[in-house]
C-alpha cells in the first residue's frame, strides 16, 4: 500500500512523534513540536550525525554558536540583499505563491494555480526570508537583528577563533547543529518545509585548487551516511544544481534527494562555497581571515566545502522510508521498520499476564535494562495488541516474561521485522540487544 503524507502525519500524532505547534489555539502555520517518541528519534539522529561527523574524525571539531548574530554578518553573507524568493499574489483568491514554483504555461497567462483565473497574478516582488526582530528595549532600525536562516555563518565568523585555539591545520572541518528560521512563502508538506527547523552543517576548509576533489569526497560520504541510517538506496539520488538554481554563494552544488510521497525532493545540500564567505567577512569586518600554510609558506583565504542537512527533513525521510502496512494472515499491521540505532525505544518489556509473579519479574528486568537502553514497560491489554503498539512506534525488540521464565529464567525476544521469537536466558538479554542494535 502506498505511503501517503496523511498516513505519516496521522501516525506521528497518534503515537506521539510530532504535533502541530500551539494546537489548542488552532495551531501556528509551519511550526511543529516533537512529542515523547519524536524527541528520542530526533536526539538519536543528531547523535549519529555528531558521532559520524565529529567524534569519529580527527580533522573535524564542533561548535555551538548563538542564533542571534551581529546584523553585519547577514549583510556580508549576502542574505540581506539576496536571500529572497519572488512572490506573486492572486488578485482574485488572495493566495500567495512563489513565482518559480508556478507551471511556466500558467505563468505565461498570469493564471492563478489555485483558482484558475487568468491575468490575476501580480508582478513578482522579492520577499526576504529572514525573520527580523529587535535587540534591546527600543524598536528602531538600529536595533534590528535577524534569526539566523542557516547555521553556517556562525562557523565562518568563528573560523579564526577555532584555528587559533586548536592545533588544526588545513584541511579541517567545523561542524554545528542548531535551529534556523526562514519565513518561507510556501511552507508545507508537514515537516518538509517549516519556518523553524534544525540544521546539521559541516564546513570543510581547504586550500584553493583542492576543493573539487574534497567536494567529490564529501558527496560520497554524505550519501553513504543515509545508507548507514537504513534508508533504501533506490529512494536516494543526486541532483546537480543548474546555473539557474545555484545559491548566490555556490560554485557547484549537489542535492541528495529522497523520493517522498510528494516526489523527489532535496534532503541535504553539498556546496562548494569557494572563498565567497570568508572573503566577504574579511571585507566587512576588516579582520584578516587569511590562512598561513607553514609547509608551503603560502597565505590564502581557504575555500569551503559545505554539507548541509536538515534534521527535520531527515526525520521525515526516516519515517516515510520506514512506514509499512503489512498484510498478515488475518489482518494488517502498521509497522515502522526504523533502524535500531535511531528507534526511540530499543525494547519493550511485557509480562505475558498480570499475575503469578510475572509483572514483578518483568518490572525488575525493566529496571535493570533502563540504565543501559531506552526501554518501555507495558502491562495493558492482550500481548498481541502490545506488540502491535510497539510495531507502530518502531520498537525493534519486545521481551516477554511468561510462565516458563519463572521456572528457567529465560524470556522470549521478539524481532519487530520478522516477528520471530527466540528464547534467551535473562542474563543474555542485554548483550544480545546491544549486539543487534549496533549490528
Ligand atoms: N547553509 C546552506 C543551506 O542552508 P539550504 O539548501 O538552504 O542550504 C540546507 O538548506 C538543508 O536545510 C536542506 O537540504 C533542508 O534539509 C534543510 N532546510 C532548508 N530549509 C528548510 C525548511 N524551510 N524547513 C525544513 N528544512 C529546511
Amino acid at each position: 500500500m502506498a505511503t501517503t503524507m496523511d498516513k505519516i502525519v496521522s501516525l506521528c500524532k497518534r503515537r506521539g512523534f510530532i504535533f502541530q505547534s500551539s494546537e489548542i489555539y488552532g495551531g501556528i502555520n509551519a511550526c511543529y513540536d516533537y512529542g515523547p517518541l519524536g524527541v528520542e528519534l530526533k536526539r538519536n539522529v543528531k547523535e549519529f550525525w555528531w558521532k559520524s561527523m565529529v567524534h569519529e574524525r580527527e580533522d573535524i571539531v564542533g561548535l555551538d554558536a548563538a542564533i542571534l548574530m551581529h546584523p553585519r554578518v547577514w549583510e556580508a553573507s549576502g542574505h540581506v540583499a539576496g536571500f529572497t524568493d519572488p512572490m506573486v499574489d492572486c488578485r482574485v483568491c488572495k493566495q500567495r505563491f512563489r513565482e518559480d514554483e508556478i507551471d511556466p504555461k500558467k505563468l505565461e497567462k498570469r493564471q492563478c494555480p489555485h483558482c484558475g483565473n487568468t491575468d490575476s497574478l501580480t508582478e513578482a516582488r522579492q520577499f526576504n526570508l529572514m525573520f527580523k526582530t529587535h535587540m534591546g528595549p527600543v524598536e528602531e532600525e538600529a536595533s534590528v537583528v535577524y534569526l539566523r536562516p542557516e547555521t553556517a555563518q556562525g562557523i565562518y565568523v568563528n573560523y579564526k577563533n577555532v584555528l587559533d585555539s586548536s592545533r588544526l591545520k588545513i584541511p579541517f572541518g567545523i561542524a554545528q547543529m542548531g535551529k534556523a528560521f526562514r519565513n518561507e512563502i510556501t511552507p508545507g508538506n508537514f515537516i518538509f518545509r517549516t519556518r523553524e527547523f534544525e540544521q546539521m552543517e559541516m564546513q570543510y576548509f581547504v586550500k584553493p585548487g583542492e576543493d573539487e576533489a574534497v567536494f567529490n569526497h564529501w558527496k560520497d560520504e554524505r550519501m553513504a551516511w543515509y545508507l548507514l541510517l537504513g534508508i533504501r538506496k533506490e529512494k536516494l539520488r543526486f541532483h546537480q544544481h543548474g546555473e539557474d538554481e545555484l545559491a548566490h554563494y555556490a560554485k557547484t552544488a549537489f542535492d541528495i534527494q529522497y523520493e517522498f510521497p510528494i516526489g523527489w525532493k532535496e534532503l541535504e545540500g553539498i556546496h562548494n562555497r569557494t572563498d565567497f564567505d570568508l572573503s566577504k567577512h574579511q571585507e566587512y569586518s576588516g579582520k584578516d581571515l587569511t590562512y598561513f600554510d607553514d609547509a608551503t609558506r603560502e597565505r590564502f583565504i581557504p575555500y569551503i566545502v559545505e554539507t548541509s542537512a536538515g534534521v527535520d527533513r531527515t526525520m521525515l525521510t526516516i519515517l516515510v522510508d520506514a512506514y509499512d502496512e503489512e498484510k498478515l494472515e488475518k489482518d494488517t499491521r502498521t509497522v515502522l521498520h526504523l533502524h535500531p540505532k535511531v528507534a526511540p525505544i530499543k525494547a519493550a518489556v511485557f509480562p505475558l499476564v498480570n499475575r503469578d509473579g510475572m509483572p514483578e519479574y518483568a518490572r525488575r528486568m525493566y529496571d535493570d535494562l533502563r540504565g543501559h537502553l531506552k526501554v518501555f514497560y507495558d502491562t495493558s491489554g492482550a500481548v498481541g495488541r502490545r506488540y502491535r503498539r510497539q510495531d507502530e512506534a518502531g520498537t525493534p525488540f519486545c521481551i516477554t516474561i511468561d510462565s516458563q521464565t519463572l521456572q528457567d529464567d529465560t524470556v522470549t525476544l521478539r524481532d519487530r521485522d520478522t516477528m520471530e521469537q527466540d528464547r534467551v536466558p535473562v542474563k543474555g538479554v542485554l548483550p544480545e540487544l546491544t549486539k543487534r542494535i549496533s549490528g
